[in-house]
């Protein structure tokens, strides 16, 4: 995908972190209706996140955050930016909104539009809770499929 400034005024970016992969699926499933440029947060360059008609953060959840760099990005994003947030955790489906809420927060303290949410279950690969199987399987099918809706439903936020 072209990361050229005028590439970038139409091309979503989806930044993300994922320490055991669940998250990535999650992402690559996004990124494809939206035709999204996708960074994995330890890869991403600041400048990336210019001129982008929205841009997705998210990530696994770890000891009840999302990663701490993910919502640090939140005081680096451009002051007009438009985000929608997700995330992944093993407990709790319901739980997205409180594990968001510290980006959530970040976010809004600077005025930065959040468009939509998202939180799905994701397998728990900790070593010291793989042996319970929390969320074995997750993400399925149906979770990706409600991803790709999601992220098809943003379109017209463009
Ligand atoms: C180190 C570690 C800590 C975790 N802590 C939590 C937690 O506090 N709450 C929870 O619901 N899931 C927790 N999980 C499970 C992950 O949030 C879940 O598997 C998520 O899908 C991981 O995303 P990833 O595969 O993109 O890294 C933890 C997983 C790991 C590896």
């Amino acid at each position: 995908m072209g990361s050229g400034p005028k590439q970038r005024r139409r091309t979503p970016l989806i930044v993300f972190c994922s320490q055991t992969g669940n998250t990535r699926r999650v992402v690559e499933t996004m990124a494809e209706p939206l035709n999204a440029e996708v960074a994995a947060i330890d890869q991403l360059k600041d400048h990336q996140l210019r001129g982008r008609p929205l841009i997705g953060l998210g990530s696994g959840v770890y000891w009840l955050r999302l990663a701490r760099p993910v919502v640090d990005l939140a005081a680096r994003l451009p002051a007009a930016s438009r985000v929608f947030i997700f995330s992944t955790s093993a407990w709790g489906p319901n739980w997205g909104p409180f594990y968001q809420s510290d980006l959530a927060k970040k976010l809004d303290q600077r005025g930065i539009e959040i468009v939509d949410r998202w939180h799905g279950l994701g397998q728990d690969h900790n070593p010291l809770f793989k042996w319970m199987g929390i969320s074995r399987g997750r993400p399925s099918e149906a979770d990706l499929r409600r991803a790709r809706e999601f992220a098809r439903g943003l379109k017209p936020r463009l």
